[in-house]
């Protein structure tokens, strides 16, 4: 007989449904969907172990379960809590959360450089959209942002340090699903940065996957800087045989015309990657940065973009 799969009742900004044991806030409150989803910049689904860096999933727990409604004295990071049963969640419905959350995006952005006029990610980057949704219009922050020496990571990938988040998504891809990582973050706090070990180009078949899960304009696709703005591409989904072992052979093609101006993988509503027989449908970099002609694909159609984003204006 199969095994009966426990379940808790979780209630989310009033609305209740059941999911099962071991679920994640975040990933109770994904299956609502819509605003009561907390945004999350760290936190991947397809990557194990991450999450918990960025506190941009922050909310409120205001009754912990049925055997203890008590509240939970502090906001917790909900792609790191799991839900208990008869368990209350506050997020959008929580003044605490709005005014913890805008506080996340203004240290976020104590030292994120406001260059998204000249940022190829601008118009998919999550922090943009988070800093419009939940920031504030103006900064208290008087002193210099952090700036790095520029490092050359190989012919493929932008790196853009001052940018990055911290996020860990890009060490995570590359532990998980490139051979042999050659990049991590290094030193602490303040200086803390993406490098790779004595500049050592990043050469992986999968190492593109990396422009995919950074959610800013920090790992960005050399072949395509600077070449076009991404609303003006219209995405259309497209196939080929690859041969790579391990890439999934679909992708979305960004095309001006008829010509394909970037390759990426195909990505859900969340803006993480799509999956396909339970695996995520990672790309090689031959699919994503050699093949550059219509001819190369077999096209399938425009691609629906689901995420609220200017990006759905080039279909
Ligand atoms: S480079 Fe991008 S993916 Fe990597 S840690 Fe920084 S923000 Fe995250
Ligand atoms: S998404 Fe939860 S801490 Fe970053």
């Amino acid at each position: 007989m199969a095994e009966e799969i426990k379940t808790f009742k979780v209630t989310i900004d009033n609305i209740t449904i059941d999911v099962p044991a071991g679920t994640t806030v975040l990933n109770a409150a994904r299956q609502i969907g819509g605003d009561v989803t907390p945004p999350a910049m760290c936190y991947y689904s397809k990557l194990q172990g991450s999450g918990g860096k960025c506190r941009t999933c922050l909310v409120e727990i205001a009754a912990g379960s049925i055997a203890d409604p008590r509240p939970m004295p502090k906001l917790v990071a909900s792609c790191r809590t799991t839900v208990m049963d008869g368990m209350i969640v506050k997020n959008i419905t929580s003044e605490k959360v709005k005014d913890a959350r805008a506080g996340v995006v203004e240290f976020l952005l104590l030292n994120h450089p406001l260059d998204c006029p000249i940022c190829d990610q601008a118009g998919e980057c999550h922090l943009q959209d988070l800093g419009y949704e939940h920031g504030k219009e103006g900064t208290r922050y008087e002193f210099p942002r952090r700036i790095f020496e520029k490092e050359d990571i190989g012919p493929y990938i932008q790196l853009h340090m001052t940018r990055c988040i911290l996020c860990y998504r890009c060490t995570y891809i590359a532990d998980q699903i490139t051979d042999k990582r050659v990049h991590g973050i290094l030193d602490r706090g303040e200086h803390a940065e993406i490098s790779t070990y004595i500049s050592k180009a990043i050469d992986n078949d999968f190492s593109g996957n990396m422009i995919d899960v950074c959610p800013v304009g920090a790992l960005t696709d050399k072949t395509f800087r600077f070449k076009n703005r991404v609303w003006f591409t219209k995405p259309v989904d497209a196939h080929r045989n690859c041969e790579t072992p391990g890439c999934c052979g679909k992708a979305t093609l960004w095309l001006r015309g008829d010509e394909v101006y970037r390759v990426t993988v195909r990505k859900d509503e969340w803006g993480e990657v799509k999956s396909y027989d339970d695996k995520p449908g990672w790309i090689c970099n031959t699919c994503r940065f050699d093949k550059k002609k219509t001819s190369d694909w077999v096209i399938e159609g425009v691609t629906k973009v689901n995420r609220h984003s200017v990006i759905a204006q080039g279909r």
